[in-house]
């Protein structure tokens, strides 16, 4: 039972309930296979109170280039939106661990510079952790910050700020040495610390002899049903865009429903159907 009221009626409602009771990241850890973890992306303060009673995890991908921005791919995201973005999320949740996603360049160049940059992003949005994709190469860099007190959560297999190098989206591990270069980068960063790692766009296998050797939770996207948790984008398994890629389950179909409703209320304006007398204002 919760011992607070939130306050979601209306689009100028106060959200933020007290006292918070969050998870934490130890308790996140002692997850490792049992009730699988259930992660879900999100950018928003209002979509952040919609699925974090349902969720034990919310991730602020950089995804929210492409889902948010309308950018090409995710190497274009800058700090100051993970920040942004970061803190709404957090105001909007009470019950969900908050990751917030390194974005391209502000982690790569040396431990340092990813101190200083996931201090920044921990300090502005009061989330409990940050994720760094790449794997052996971010193994010294994850230890780094996971001694000095950022939790890190690691992502291997397709990692899309490494589009450019990888030449698209297709899932990884399909040859013996993908795998074992996969399976290498996956323990180096659960030995260096990371608290859980996400393995997105793998052949089944991998995953499930990942999630074997590690001792971290895995998070899977695009893994195996085997992993000790799941995570999609959220608009994608609701069905706000045209095309299911093959690892996503859609679970609604918003931008039907969405389009519906607008033009209904396109119609109704062209019409002058809409406002009626409910909807305006007259002196008493
Ligand atoms: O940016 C993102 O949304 C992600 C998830 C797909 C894991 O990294």
């Amino acid at each position: 039972m919760s011992t607070y009221t939130l306050d979601t009626a209306t689009s100028r409602a106060t959200p933020t309930p007290a006292p918070m009771k969050r998870l934490t990241v130890p308790k996140l850890q002692a997850m490792k296979g049992g009730t699988p973890i259930v992660m879900l992306t999100a950018y928003t303060a209002r979509m952040a109170q919609l699925l974090d009673p349902h969720c034990d995890l919310l991730l602020v991908g950089d995804s929210l280039g492409q889902v948010i921005y309308g950018l090409p791919s995710t190497i274009p995201v800058t700090l100051d939106m993970m920040c942004a973005h970061g803190a709404a999320v957090v105001r909007g949740s009470w019950h969900a661990v908050v990751a917030v996603d390194m974005p391209f360049g502000s982690y790569e160049q040396s431990p340092e510079q990813a101190f200083a940059n996931a201090s920044r992003v921990l300090k502005e949005t009061g989330a409990a952790a940050v994720k760094l994709e790449g794997g052996e190469a971010m193994a010294e860099t994850t230890a780094f910050l996971v001694r000095r007190g950022i939790p890190v959560i690691g992502h291997v297999g397709l990692t899309p700020q490494a589009v450019n190098v990888l030449g698209g989206y297709r899932a990884r591990g399909r040859d013996e040495a993908e795998a074992s270069k996969i399976i290498a980068d996956a323990r180096a960063v659960a030995e260096a610390g990371c608290f859980a790692l996400v393995l997105e766009g793998v052949m089944e296998e991998i995953a499930v002899e990942i999630t074997r050797a590690v001792s971290c939770p895995t998070i899977g996207i695009g893994a195996s049903a085997a992993c000790d948790g799941q995570v999609l984008v959220t608009e994608d398994m609701l069905g706000v865009f045209e095309r299911t890629p093959r690892f996503v389950k859609r679970y609604d179909d918003l931008a039907a429903r969405i389009g519906d409703a607008v033009a209904t209320y396109a119609s109704e304006v062209r019409s002058r159907a809409f406002p009626t007398e409910d909807q305006i204002y007259r002196p008493k």
